[in-house]
Parts: C-alpha cells; sequence; structure tokens
C-alpha cells in the first residue's frame, strides 16, 4: 500500500455529531453503573469522532428538580439548591478526572433551561398535545401534603416486586403512576395515602403512537434491546401521561392556576439536552449554533444511556420533539446493560457500589477506563469485581499493552541516544522506498485502524474495538520477542534498528487507535514519542514516526496493583458509609 491510496481512501466530508448523555440526579455521588452505562462510552465515542476531524458536541448535566433532590435534601436538613449545588460540584471534578470531555456539563437548575422547558411546554399545549384534567392525587394526611411518585412505594402490579416507586418499578423496569401501586404507603411515614383532587397537564402521547412506530421501525441500526423493547412498548400501545407535578422543586408550569406545581421531572430533564446545547452555543459566542445540531438533518445525534431509562429516549423524548416540530430525532440511542458488583446487583441505598469520587481517590483513571470498556454491558450485564480489575490492569495493560511500550522506548532510548533509529542507524539508503513501503506488522495496524476499530467505534462497538487494538499490541509484543533486538543488536545493528522502528511505528498507530478508552496514557505516550501537542491534533490516519526523531524519558505507562488490594476494596462493599 503507498501513501496515495491511504490518502485516497475514505475520504469523507467532516459529520456534525451531538452526543447526549443521560442526566444523572444530583442526590448523590456516581458510581461506577453510571460509568460504564452512559458516560464512559459517550466519552469514548466523542474523543473518537473528534480525532477522526469531526464536529462534536457532547453535553449532559446535573438532574436537579424533583423527588431524588428534595428527598435528599430532607434527610441532610439541607435546601434542595444546596445538595444540587453540592453534587453539580463534586460531578465536574469527577469528570475532570476520569477525563470525561464534556463540551458543556450544566445543570437543570438555569434560567436557560427554565426557558427552554417552558417554551416546549407552552408549544406542545398550543398544539393540543397537552390538555388539563383533574386526577385524585396521593396525599399523606399525616405528613399534610400531596405525595409526588417517588414519596409513594408499594408492590408493583406488572412483576410483584414488593419495593416497587411511584414512578418506575426497579426490578421490572414498568413505568408507573403512585395509584397502581398495591398497598401503597407514604415513604416518609408508612401512612397509607389517601386520594384528593388536583388538576394536573396530560400529554397526549397515543397522538404520536403510529408515527413513533413508523419512525422506530426504520431505526434497524439501533441494538437489538433498544429496538425491541421499544417496538414491544410500542405495539402494546402508549396512554395520556401526567406532565405536572405537586411540588415545588423544578420548572415552574407557565400557566395561570398552576403556581404550586412543577414540570414532571422526566419530561424536563430530556430538554436538558436540547438547553445544554443552547448554553453551549451562547458559551461559544454564537447564539444560533445550536441551530446546527438540532435542525440539520445531516447531523446524527447519539443519545448514551442505561437500560431503565430508554423509554424516554425511544418514545416520550422523540414524542415531543415530534409535537414541538423542527428538531431532529435521535440518530442512535445507544443504551447500555447493568453492570454488577461482585456478582450482586448495584444497590447505591445498600452501599453495593463502587463509588467514582473513592475510586479516583485511590487509583489512577484509565485502569479503570480499561476494565469498564474491555467489559461493557453492551448486549448483556456485565460483572465489575476487583479481583478481575487488579488482574486486567496487571495482566492486561501493564504485561501488555504498558510493557511492549516500556520495553522497546528504553532499549531505542538507551542504545540509539534517546532518538527513533535513524535511516543510517537501519542502513537504508532508498527514503522514499522505505517510506512508502511497509512491513506486515504496519499493514497489519494500519488495517487494524483503519478498518476493525474504525467501524466499531463508528457503530458504538466499543468493547469489539478495544479488544482489536489489544490484539494487536499481543502481536506487537510477539513480533518484538521474534526479532529480539536486543540479541541482534550486538552482530547485525541494522536489523535491530529495523525492528525497532517497526515496533515504534505500530505503537504511534497503536497510541491512536488506545486514545478515545485510555487518553491519559495516550497522551503521555504521544510524548514519550516525541510528538507534539495532542493526539487528537494528528487525526485518525496513519502516523508517520520520523526515523531520527527525539525520544523523551521513558517512563512506565501503568503500575502493577498489589492483590491486597481486592481484599481492601472488597471488604468496603455494603458497609455503612
Ligand atoms: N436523572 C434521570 C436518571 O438518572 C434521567 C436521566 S436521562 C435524562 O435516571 F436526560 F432524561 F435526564
Ligand atoms: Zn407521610
Amino acid at each position: 500500500m503507498t501513501t496515495e491510496t491511504r490518502a485516497a481512501r475514505k475520504k469523507v466530508m467532516a459529520e456534525r455529531i451531538l452526543v447526549c448523555v443521560a442526566w444523572p440526579y444530583a442526590n448523590g455521588s456516581l458510581h461506577l453503573g453510571q460509568i460504564a452505562g452512559a458516560n464512559l462510552p459517550a466519552d469514548i465515542f466523542s474523543r473518537y469522532h473528534r480525532t477522526k476531524g469531526n464536529e462534536v458536541v457532547m453535553v449532559s448535566g446535573s438532574d436537579s428538580h424533583g423527588t431524588p433532590t428534595t428527598i435528599k435534601a430532607e434527610q441532610e436538613g439541607k435546601t434542595p439548591q444546596e445538595i444540587a449545588a453540592y453534587y453539580q460540584q463534586e460531578f465536574l471534578d469527577c469528570w475532570q478526572k476520569l477525563g470525561i470531555s464534556f463540551d458543556l456539563y450544566t445543570t437543570t437548575d438555569t434560567d436557560n433551561h427554565v426557558e427552554a422547558a417552558q417554551d416546549i411546554f407552552l408549544k406542545l399545549f398550543e398544539k393540543g398535545f397537552l390538555y388539563k384534567q383533574t386526577v385524585s392525587q396521593a396525599y399523606c394526611s399525616n405528613c399534610q401534603r400531596f405525595l409526588p411518585d417517588r414519596y409513594v412505594e408499594g408492590t408493583c402490579p406488572h412483576c410483584a416486586s414488593p419495593n416497587a416507586r411511584g414512578d418506575q418499578c426497579e426490578a421490572c423496569g414498568k413505568l408507573l403512576d403512585a395509584p397502581d401501586l398495591v398497598d401503597a404507603r407514604c415513604r416518609v411515614c408508612g401512612t397509607t395515602p389517601v386520594y384528593r383532587d388536583s388538576e394536573q397537564f396530560f400529554i397526549r402521547l397515543p397522538a404520536f403512537r403510529d408515527r413513533l412506530l413508523y419512525w422506530v421501525r426504520q431505526q434497524t441500526h439501533w441494538r437489538p434491546n433498544v429496538l425491541n423493547f421499544t417496538t414491544r412498548f410500542l405495539e402494546e400501545g402508549l396512554i395520556d401521561r401526567a406532565f405536572t407535578r405537586d411540588i415545588d422543586w423544578g420548572v415552574p408550569v407557565p400557566v395561570e392556576g398552576f403556581e404550586g406545581k412543577r414540570i414532571y421531572v422526566w419530561f424536563e430533564a430530556v430538554i436538558g439536552y436540547l438547553s445544554a446545547t443552547k448554553e453551549w452555543a451562547n458559551l461559544q459566542g454564537d447564539p444560533e449554533k445550536w441551530r446546527s445540531f438540532w435542525q440539520d438533518e445531516s447531523t446524527k445525534s447519539y443519545y448514551f444511556l442505561g437500560k431503565d431509562n430508554i423509554a424516554f429516549h425511544t418514545i416520550i423524548w422523540p414524542a415531543m420533539l415530534m409535537g414541538y416540530g423542527d428538531l431532529n430525532l435521535p440518530y442512535d440511542v445507544a443504551a447500555n446493560e447493568f453492570l454488577t458488583i461482585e456478582g450482586r446487583k448495584l444497590s447505591t441505598s445498600q452501599n453495593w457500589a463502587v463509588w467514582l469520587p473513592d475510586y479516583l481517590s485511590r487509583y489512577n483513571p484509565d485502569p479503570l477506563r480499561y476494565m469498564l470498556s474491555i467489559n461493557m454491558p453492551e448486549t448483556s450485564d456485565t460483572d465489575f469485581s476487583w479481583r478481575e480489575f487488579v488482574r486486567r490492569n496487571n495482566d492486561e495493560l501493564v504485561a501488555t499493552w504498558g510493557n511492549l511500550v516500556n520495553r522497546v522506548l528504553t532499549f531505542t532510548y538507551r542504545n540509539f541516544d534517546g532518538c527513533v533509529p535513524t535511516y543510517e542507524d537501519m542502513g537504508i539508503t532508498d527514503i522514499e522506498g522505505f517510506q512508502t513501503k511497509y512491513t506486515e506488522l504496519e499493514l497489519r495496524a494500519e488495517t487494524t485502524r483503519a478498518n476493525l476499530v474504525d467501524e466499531s467505534l463508528d457503530n458504538c462497538h466499543f468493547k469489539a474495538a478495544l479488544m482489536y487494538a489489544m490484539d494487536l499490541a499481543h502481536e506487537t509484543n510477539r513480533y518484538l520477542d521474534e526479532k529480539a533486538p536486543w540479541k541482534t543488536i550486538k552482530e547485525d545493528r541494522k536489523d535491530a534498528a529495523k525492528s525497532l522502528y517497526v515496533t515504534l511505528s505500530v505503537i504511534t498507530q497503536l497510541k491512536t487507535m488506545m486514545y478515545p478508552f485510555l487518553p491519559f496514557s495516550s497522551q503521555k505516550l504521544h510524548e514519550m514519542l516525541g510528538f507534539k501537542g495532542r493526539v487528537e491534533d494528528y487525526g485518525w490516519k496513519w502516523q508517520q514516526l520520523q526515523p531520527g526523531q527525539r525520544l523523551q524519558t521513558p517512563q512506565p505507562l501503568f503500575t502493577k496493583l498489589d492483590d491486597k488490594v481486592v481484599e481492601e476494596e472488597t471488604s468496603r462493599l455494603g458497609s455503612a458509609y
């Protein structure tokens, strides 16, 4: 393969990509389930597309409103604002440390968001998709207040799980309304709620059913679990849903007579994808720029979320967008399955979770990113165990990838004056020939990056993409062992120089492939190899490694973890904190 044919292939115009990441509730620390489910895949995808030269905007924010936050505030004796502001800061800190590269991570607690949410509300109302209706609403006579969905608990009418909430059953994933619950009780005091009349807004979801079904059936590129779940949901038929709640923490309903009511947090949070893009555009000093991401039909929008959030992203939000009009529907909804912890369902209330701030206070970000990527719950639930984490760190990151880099860099650095071997070192006189003719291993690296990893990433198959890159790292290790430059250097220095060059050249391609997954160590490697600036600046293409390029003092990319980590960390699980 020559450089010309390389340049000629896949010459496509830059794409515009909107990356929408599920909004975590601002009511508690982030845990690994959320990272594996939404934030990490979104970040890998964004970094990949930025490297390809595409225009990416990755947005999300804290879901600050509603009962998740008010319940936490009551427990802590704080105001909902204080709780939301506290977690907003903690989340921002986590994103920075874990390298989750949002273009904007905002919150629903902004004037911009309130404006966008009320605008959608009023437009849907104007167009006849919302209507008022008096409903009987759970009321606790002991607490003397209306009970929003999450304040009512009881038995799920679908799966009989005993601890379903009035908005959703976590066990079977079905959306609920509080009156559906069997043996309902007030979550604060346990009293059986009574029902009192209250006027609410409803959305006519059935009005969108046929259009949604028609649209969804065309989305053959969606993951089978997302497509099947959504199709089944639509085929079973939609019902009108209450769009407002009796609560005072949230976006006010912009209609007279509804002063004490708020837009239901779920309907309001999904609007965050749009309001955040507007806020981003404002911050860019180009307030109209959000339009190209929402109104230009060539823009593709990708949504990253956990499977418990599918219906809101494939049915409710698209219905709201259809009702509003003139805004792009999701292109893909890459919902992940769940991450279990040490073989058990993650539970935040039982502290059966690995908390992100804890992890980040003790370990480096890339090993976690590696573990959650190579083991990503894309098509089925996967398990996180500390034993497996330590094993993968030691056997795969340190022993395979890190060791490959380390031994070739240190050996080259010591024996070739801190530089990539020169043409002279390699005994090469036909420079042009050398630059256009690649070894078998280099060709393999080229196809791995340009085809296998590229296609996998483009299709949101993150686990597969990383496996292809790791396969290449393995193969490169084998090549190096076979060539054994540390032996040949004495009898044939030129041959040793050549095999080192080839290895370094393949590592140069690997640092690009690894970059979306392992941004910190790839950047470090990029600099050790003597490249300037950021990995992303060099693009997703073949990177010619210049013979004679000055290297930086090699340092290990990863560190081995002691086995005692397993014991230490597993003992933290489930304990009071
Ligand atoms: N905060 C909700 C959750 O964590 C919703 C997240 S996605 C949203 O389940 F965009 F719709 F907010
Ligand atoms: Zn009560």
